[in-house]
């Protein structure tokens, strides 16, 4: 794939049992990236079942791994990066929203925003990140369509613009008014083809012709609501959405292909190509002929046959070719990329060439780390990549003593993928992990067991809150790490961490030395 295609990349929000899956299947459909429905699920299964850890995964029915999805339509290349649904995951979820240019926000029709839509939106308006909405399950008994205008509107405090407006609901639903191009999609329900819509061009909303293609009063209804809706709803406007400030919104439902069409046409028109990006020193432009790019996640053990490990780049400027040597820009080392990845649908092949929009993985032994800027020589760090301070502290220890020694290697691995902080207390041998929501517990335990062989258990700690620590006066630093061993560890780059018992403690601290520099998350100690 060269230039010539445009690039869009984009994730989709949902709170789980939306629809996600299943639109991220139809819209791979439509792409032709895959033939048939049920392969995204299915192929998910087989890795499941290939790798034991992610028994976790199918038992609690959520996806904790994510990955890129990759699928042209008309012409335009489209970088689908998935997002792990459930809420402890968000880390993992809200890194991936760094490296998209746009979002599709998915809500179920009978419950409109839910508690995980509304935390995922924040991360996109942090970064004034375009959403188009769709509504899915129409084919069940839906919330009223203004209500759940309204409730978007409201909860999320967006302007919201209809672009297509649905036709009874449930058993009635019969398709949608398309407010974009004026004619009405009609959902065939008994066609399994592809596209399950047919498209009736009609002259306006008064045209006859719509008396004869549905019920009357679901015809009178129609035209009630078209005119509410011009009253009360601002007119789409591209700029406002490209803001971030507007969302159109499509209704549809996705097990039956309806409206998906219409969700990906949106995306074609109206989603961006990349866009700057910001970096500590200048906003680099996607169009600069210089490579650049950041790393937004990295993944251990995608193939179990191979121990390796994928960072996955998103490529903001240049033109990428395969054995490219980069610098990674924190360490001022140089890295050969003689074997970066593409992800076609969920297989993966040989990047040959990359563009900006374009995610390739690079697989490293440990090298690459999240939030790190690989660029052609130029010394700047991509921002706005978002760290989360652990705000759960645990020890762990392996319930076998003879595999303690183990545990470090097995913790020092899940913490630099980023999916969980480690602390090493100066004194005794206990493993502190701090994590952001309980849940990440519990899969560390399975992934310590299934990939290690190390059964573990967690337990309480003494430990309150952790912060990483910097000083410029060294004095300072040798007395406070003097004076207060008992309460300092390492993490797993030998950063030192103090690990407070109380909030307390924790303000005792910074009186004695206010010299001391406390940092709730590592990276505000790299980016000083
Ligand atoms: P998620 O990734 O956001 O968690 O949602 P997913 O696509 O897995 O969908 C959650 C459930 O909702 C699935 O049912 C799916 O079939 C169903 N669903 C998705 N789109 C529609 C729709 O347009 N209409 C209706 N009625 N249902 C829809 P499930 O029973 O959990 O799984 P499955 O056995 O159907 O695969």
């Amino acid at each position: 794939m060269t230039t010539e295609y445009t690039r869009k990349c984009f994730a989709i929000i949902a709170h789980p049992d939306a629809g996600k899956t299943t639109l991220t299947e139809k819209l791979l459909l439509f792409g032709g990236a895959i033939q048939q429905a049920g392969e995204v699920k299915a192929r998910g299964e087989r890795r499941r079942a290939r790798s034991d850890w992610m028994k976790v995964e199918q038992e609690r029915g959520i996806s904790v791994a994510s990955s890129v999805m990759t699928f042209e339509y008309e012409k335009t290349k489209f970088n689908l990066l998935d997002t792990p649904g459930h809420e402890d995951f968000s880390e993992d979820t809200y890194r991936v929203l760094t490296a998209v240019d746009s979002a599709v926000m998915v809500l179920d029709g009978a419950k409109g925003i839910e508690t995980q839509t509304k935390k995922l939106f924040e991360v996109c308006r942090l970064r004034n990140i375009p959403i188009l909405t769709f509504i899915n399950k129409l084919d069940r008994e839906s919330l009223d369509t203004f209500l759940l205008l309204d409730d978007i509107e409201k909860t999320l405090a967006l302007d919201v613009t209809p672009a297509s407006w649905p036709i009874g609901s449930g058993k009635e639903f019969m398709g949608c008014y398309d407010l974009i191009n004026d004619q009405l999609i009609l959902m065939n329900k008994n066609d399994k083809s592809h596209i399950n819509s047919t498209i009736e061009v009609i002259k306006g909303i008064d045209d006859p012709k719509i008396d004869k293609l549905i019920p009357s009063y679901l015809a009178e209804k129609l035209r009630e609501d078209i005119m509410m809706v011009k009253e009360l709803c601002p007119a789409f406007d591209v700029q406002s959405y490209l803001d971030g400030s507007l969302t159109p919104v499509f209704f549809g439902s996705a097990m039956n292909n309806f409206g998906v069409k219409e969700v990906l046409d949106g995306l074609l028109k109206f989603a961006p190509t990349p866009r700057p990006a910001p970096t500590t020193t200048r906003e680099v432009s996607p169009e600069e002929d210089k490579v650049s790019g950041f790393i937004f996640k990295i993944q251990a053990n995608m193939d179990p046959k191979h121990r390796d490990r994928i960072a996955f780049m998103r490529i903001c400027s240049g033109h990428f070719k395969r054995g490219m040597k980069l610098l990674q820009v924190r360490s001022g080392k140089d890295i050969k990329v003689p074997t970066p990845v593409m992800f076609m649908a969920q297989d993966r092949e040989l990047a040959e060439d990359a563009f900006a929009g374009d995610i390739i993985g690079i697989p490293n032994h440990g090298q690459l780390r999240i939030g790190d800027t690989l660029s052609e020589g130029e010394k700047f760090s991509f921002t706005g990549i978002p760290t989360f301070a652990p705000e759960l502290l645990k020890s762990v220890r392996a319930t076998d003593p003879l595999k303690s020694k183990h545990l470090g290697n097995a913790l020092q691995q899940i913490a630099e993928e980023g999916g969980a902080s480690i602390f090493k207390p100066v004194i005794g041998s206990e493993w502190i992990v701090g994590v952001v929501g309980t849940l990440q517990f519990d899969v560390m335990a399975d992934r310590i067991k299934n990939e290690f062989n190390i059964p573990v258990i967690f337990e309480q700690t003494q430990y309150y809150t952790a912060r990483w620590v910097s000083c410029d006066d060294s004095a300072v630093m040798k007395k406070f790490m003097e004076t207060n061993q008992g309460s300092i560890a390492e993490d797993h780059d030998s950063e030192v961490v103090f690990l407070a018992r109380n909030a307390w403690h924790l303000s005792k601290i910074q009186e004695d030395f206010p010299k001391l520099v406390l940092n709730k998350t590592r990276e505000q100690t790299f980016n000083k």
